[in-house]
């Protein structure tokens, strides 16, 4: 198996986290490229359902070594808690999972100033309030603490102070919160940093150096392409780079090391928070987004908001291909659309009747989109213990293959559970010839 990476491809929680888990099975190393705890990647195993913040998804393989990448954002607390919750359920991350030392701190000050942007109306973006954007602008602005500023308290001291001598401590103080102590901060974070520093290294090294030792790594992605700060529907987006170029970045890889792209969509589309979305289906208590809903249990991994659901939207699918060239598609919660009639995906954008050949730069201008839809038969039958592709219902390789031809990308792979063992690959693709299944 080539190096890849698996990115989302739509607006998040596409099931990326099970891909993962699955693949990961065929590589030594996973790694976390970009994000923080804004993610939860949800891996189901047997009857237990686990969810991943920052911990990359392949760590339920006790073979693979897990790594937390630079452009990740850290809260030291929660990845202590996330540690603690794995080692309950009997899975040990001692010796194979590693920090960067470039990775950037989430102080508790960055999650106040996610809260404070958030509670102002022309501010409000519907943020995770994890202290995602704060941290990200800190770094940005070359304000930020990183892992390896944790070390030495004096140092941290005044990494502190001098954050907080900048724009993020005026506006705690115009909010009227009081300022917290530089030393307070820093002993806090020292503190818990003391649990994690056995961990913390220089990732980029270890990973140059397992990959020319010819160790095979899997790179994780983390949000989607639709989400994307440069690429996805600004100002509505997270504050990283979640395509797959983010990867070299994010991990220190050089392009040349990324054999192959992997893009993972659901059936249908969520997004969580505001922003737009052509396709949305507010239609009510007993409409077609409700029963997605339902069907889907689309409540947010990480904050237990009901998503946003709706038809899946080509022209968005279209474009995160155009700016990630997926070598293989994952279709997940195929088992969401079994009962419908008819499923219905966006081909087309037109704003006030003129054509809009992609996702347009204006989010102003994407909120009015109207979709240009195709309809598909449904397949109306439970696909939920298929196995095999040639099992599923012709309606729902009908509709697979409309997806790979609406796309660009090659559908190889089909989620049918939540559940590892519910999965279809697809023969005769690129990513079955790499699993070796031909
Ligand atoms: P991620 O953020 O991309 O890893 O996705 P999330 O974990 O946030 O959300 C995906 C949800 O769908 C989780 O609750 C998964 O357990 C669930 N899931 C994943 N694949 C399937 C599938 O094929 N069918 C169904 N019904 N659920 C799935
Ligand atoms: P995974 O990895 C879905 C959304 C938030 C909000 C916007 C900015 O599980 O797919 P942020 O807290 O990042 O500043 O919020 O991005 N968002 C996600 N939506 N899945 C995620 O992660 C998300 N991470 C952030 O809802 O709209
Ligand atoms: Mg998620």
């Amino acid at each position: 198996m080539p190096n890849i990476a698996v990115i989302g491809a739509q607006w998040g929680d596409e099931g990326k986290g099970k891909v993962i888990d699955l693949l990961s099975e065929h590589f030594d190393v996973v790694a976390r490229f970009q994000g923080g705890p804004n993610a939860g990647h949800t891996v189901t195993i047997g009857t237990t359902r686990h969810a991943l913040h920052h911990v990359p998804s392949g760590v339920f393989r006790p073979r693979v070594r897990v790594v937390i990448g630079n452009g990740t954002v850290i809260d030291l607390a929660r990845l202590l808690e996330e540690l603690e919750r794995l080692r309950a359920s009997g899975v040990e991350t001692d010796g194979r999972l590693f920090v960067s030392d470039r990775a950037h701190v989430i102080l508790p000050l960055m999650k106040q100033l996610d809260a404070i942007a958030e509670a102002d109306p022309l501010h409000r973006i519907g943020t995770t309030q994890r202290g995602i954007g704060p941290t990200y602008e800190a770094k940005a602005a070359r304000w930020g603490v990183r892992m390896a500023d944790l070390a030495d308290l004096d140092h941290l001291e005044s990494r502190v102070a001098r954050l907080l001598a900048g724009p993020a401590g005026r506006r705690l103080g115009e909010n009227g919160s009081p300022l917290p102590e530089p030393a307070v901060v820093a002993q806090e974070a020292h503190a818990l940093w003391k649990q994690l520093a056995p961990r913390v290294v220089d990732t980029t090294l270890l990973l140059n150096d397992w990959i020319d030792e010819g160790l095979r790594v899997l790179f994780e992605g983390a949000q989607g392409t639709l989400l994307d700060v440069d690429h996805g529907t600004y100002p509505y987006v997270t504050s990283s780079n979640t395509m797959a170029g983010a990867v070299c970045a994010g991990l220190g890889v050089s392009p040349r090391l990324i054999e192959g792209v992997i893009g993972v969509f659901k059936a249908y589309s969520t997004r969580v928070g505001e922003g737009p979305m052509p396709t949305e289906l507010d239609d009510g208590p007993d409409g077609i987004g409700e029963r997605l809903r339902r069907r889907g249990n689309e409540y947010g991994t990480t904050t237990g908001r009901p998503r946003r659901c709706g038809w899946f939207d080509g022209v968005a699918g279209r474009y995160a291909q155009r700016i990630n060239r997926f070598d293989a598609a994952c279709v997940l919660l195929l088992d969401v659309l079994d009962p419908f009639d008819e499923i219905r995906v966006a081909i087309g954008y037109r704003d006030a009747g003129i054509d809009v050949r992609s996702v347009p730069a204006s989010a102003a201008q994407a909120g009015r989109i109207e979709p240009i839809y195709r309809s598909f038969a449904g397949w109306k039958s439970d696909t939920t213990g298929v196995r095999r592709w040639q099992d599923l219902p012709a309606a729902a390789r009908a509709y697979l293959e409309g997806l790979e031809e609406i796309v660009g990308a090659e559908v190889a792979l089909a989620g049918v559970g939540p559940e590892r063992s519910q999965v279809l690959i697809r023969p005769g693709t690129w990513l079955a010839r790499q699993l070796n299944l031909g």
